[in-house]
């Protein structure tokens, strides 16, 4: 058995990764566009700390129309279009470039032993109506907006004391992401769905082996540490919802267990796993990334930390513009399932479409004077950083508050705060963030 899933292991790699990896590099030498747009963002060899989104690659993607065909899949960088994508019935969720075709039989043997990911069903992110309308009702009843409003409080709180943690360094250098950015969010998260505090370190862990997940082209070594990490992070969760279940409290993981859909249906052992699994990962694996994309913006940027200082009732917006500027997710994929007219072209079923979500934040249509970043910016709660349509981000308002409370509280607490040397992005292709920020603090 062991055998057997070893070998479905290696050919899930071979498929996901392997192959398209040779695909993409050899685009890459030809000059094919999506396959340079592909290599340009950070991915294994990790990524210069000054390392910019590729505009000029988006603005190529953009000039080709809304819906240009590239060597591996449609590629959409206009923010009409994604929306569009995003919000079509006959386009899913997922990315699936051999399951329609000749390797079909081989994907569906090699998936026997995937461990659960935030891109395998029963994921949120995996399914479609009708099972994601029970799951995403399932989790809005005990995620709602009312219950983020009631949590700000208690996140300035732990804002404050994270602060509190840091002074104690004054002078000296810190990683910013290390003892504030990642803890922040993931403190939060934690104390949702009732993890205990000590176990906050280790799902961090847990969350940082599997960010890569999201990714395609990994070396054989690194698809490897992503899979042990998601079986590590599986098998957490089993106990914890066992502890749950022996002594359920008054959190959101508690609640999901006893919740119950309009038949009175609950979640089974799987979903349960998948749904607080994702809950739980996306709760901070992205928060870390606008936490710390905006601490850099704005130190880049005085004079729009100064414009805050003045109107202090502008951090909202500018949060949405830190969103907008330098997304901590770049892009998104979806799986056509009825031939269909997406940006005006015709799309045959089985295509695949990439969302250039951070490319649509630069659609010249949307936002003027795209490339300038303006906490003012009126309208910049349009950008689709949390995605659209059915999968909308359903932590928005969570993430939004964090990113609030978050960013101000550090900026009112340290106004002498300036970065020092050594910053590194995320070796990620996907998620896009600080790895590391150092920082110095003063008052
Ligand atoms: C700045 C922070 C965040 C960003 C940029 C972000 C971004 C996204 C994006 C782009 C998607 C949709 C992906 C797609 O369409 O394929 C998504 C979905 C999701 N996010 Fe977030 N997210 C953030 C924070 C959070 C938080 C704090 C939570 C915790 C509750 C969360 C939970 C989820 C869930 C459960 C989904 C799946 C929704 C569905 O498929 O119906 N996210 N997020």
């Amino acid at each position: 058995m062991q055998i057997l899933d070893e070998a479905a292991s290696l050919t899930r790699w071979g498929l996901t990764h392997a192959l398209p990896r040779v695909g993409i590099q050899a685009g890459a030498r030809r000059g094919d566009l999506q396959a340079r747009l592909i290599m340009s963002t950070a991915g294994d060899g990790g990524a210069p700390e000054d390392a910019e989104l590729p505009l000029e690659l988006f603005e190529e993607v953009r000039s080709r129309g809304p819906l240009h065909k590239g060597a591996f899949s449609y590629v959409t960088a206009t923010h009409a279009t994604v929306k569009e994508v995003l919000g079509s019935p006959g386009v899913h969720a997922g990315v699936d470039f051999g399951a329609g075709g000749l390797l079909g039989p081989v994907q569906r043997w090699a998936d026997r032993s995937t461990p659960i990911g935030p891109l395998t069903p029963p994921s949120l992110l995996a399914v479609e109506p009708p099972e994601h309308t029970r799951y995403r009702k399932l989790v809005t009843r005990v995620f709602s907006v009312k219950a983020v409003r009631g949590l700000q409080e208690r996140t300035q709180d732990i804002a404050d004391q994270l602060l509190d943690d840091l002074a104690a360094d004054a002078g000296d250098t810190v990683d910013l992401v290390d003892r504030y950015c990642a803890l922040l969010p993931v403190t939060v998260i934690a104390e949702i769905l009732g993890v205990p505090h000590e176990d906050r370190l280790k799902v961090l862990e847990f969350g940082e082996g599997a960010a890569p997940s999201l990714d395609i082209g990994l070396p054989l070594g690194r698809f490897r540490a992503v899979e042990r990490s998601l079986r590590s992070f599986e098998r957490w969760l089993d106990d914890h919802i066992a502890a749950v279940r022996r002594n359920p409290g008054d959190d959101l993981l508690s609640q999901l267990v006893l919740a119950q859909d309009d038949d009175g249906v609950q979640l089974d052992e799987v979903e349960l796993k998948a749904t607080a699994g994702l809950v739980l990962a996306a709760g901070f694996e992205t928060t870390v990334n606008l936490l710390g994309n905006g601490i850099a913006l704005l130190q880049r940027h005085p004079e729009q930390l100064a414009a805050l200082r003045e109107q202090p009732d502008l951090w909202s917006r500018a949060v949405d513009e830190v969103l907008r500027y330098d997304p901590p997710v770049l892009l998104t994929g979806r799986t056509v399932v009825a031939d269909t007219v997406l940006g005006g072209r015709d799309v045959p079923q089985g295509s695949v479409v990439t969302t250039l979500l951070a490319a649509a934040n630069r659609d010249p249509e949307v936002f003027a004077d795209p490339d300038r970043f303006d906490v003012t910016r009126e309208n910049a709660d349009q950008h689709v950083s949390f995605s659209s349509g059915r999968h909308y981000c359903l932590g928005a308002a969570l993430a939004r508050m964090e990113g609030e409370v978050g960013l101000r509280t550090i900026f009112e607490r340290y106004p002498g705060l300036t970065l020092a040397p050594g910053a590194r992005r995320r070796t990620t292709r996907i998620l896009r963030g600080y790895a590391t920020l150092p920082a110095r603090l003063s008052r």
